[in-house]
């Protein structure tokens, strides 16, 4: 603000176990930089069941939630943390609808249309909020006081 400059803005990113086996991350890559993203970190983890069912508390009631931490622990998944104006909102319009099926015939220029399958193999997540951006960037990467980021999913 003050002078004028737009804050930047962090938002989370994963790209699932079918994103990254069926080869789609440096096209989504590529995507995220031409768009003006900045990564400003990103890693490969093999989440385990209990880990994802942290990450994904708020859907524990849900139905489909065993099925969703099988599936998240399935493979590796690349975690990466979006950085640009207005990143939260940017990012969730650039993914698309989250049943790739539907993304297909109303967003064919997403990204879970272009690599999806469905509700739940939709190759890509975005933080909901910039309060779930928050929350869901510091469950992956913590700084230390000497500017160290480390993986704190585990601990
Ligand atoms: S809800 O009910 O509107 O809050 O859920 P939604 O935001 O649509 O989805 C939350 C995440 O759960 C995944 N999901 C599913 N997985 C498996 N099976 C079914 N039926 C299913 N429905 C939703 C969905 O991919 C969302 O994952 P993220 O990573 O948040 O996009």
């Amino acid at each position: 603000s003050g002078d004028g400059s737009k804050e930047k803005e962090k938002t989370l990113a994963i790209i699932k176990p079918d994103g990254l086996a069926g080869n789609h991350t440096n096209k989504i890559k590529e995507i995220i930089l031409d768009s003006g993203f900045s990564i400003s970190r990103e890693m490969i983890v093999q989440l385990d069941e209990d880990s994802v069912k942290r990450f994904y508390v708020e859907h524990s009631s849900k139905s489909f939630f065993p099925s969703l931490l099988k599936y998240m622990a399935s493979g590796p998944v690349l975690i990466m943390v979006l950085e640009k104006e207005s990143a939260v909102a940017d990012w969730r319009a650039m993914i698309g609808p989250t049943d790739a099926r539907k993304a297909k015939i109303t967003h064919p220029y997403s990204i879970r249309a272009m690599c999806g399958l469905d509700l739940q193999q939709n190759c890509v997540h975005g933080s909901d909020s910039p309060d779930s951006a928050a929350r869901e960037t510091s469950f992956f990467f913590k700084e230390s006081s000497s500017g160290q980021t480390f993986n704190s999913c585990f601990s």
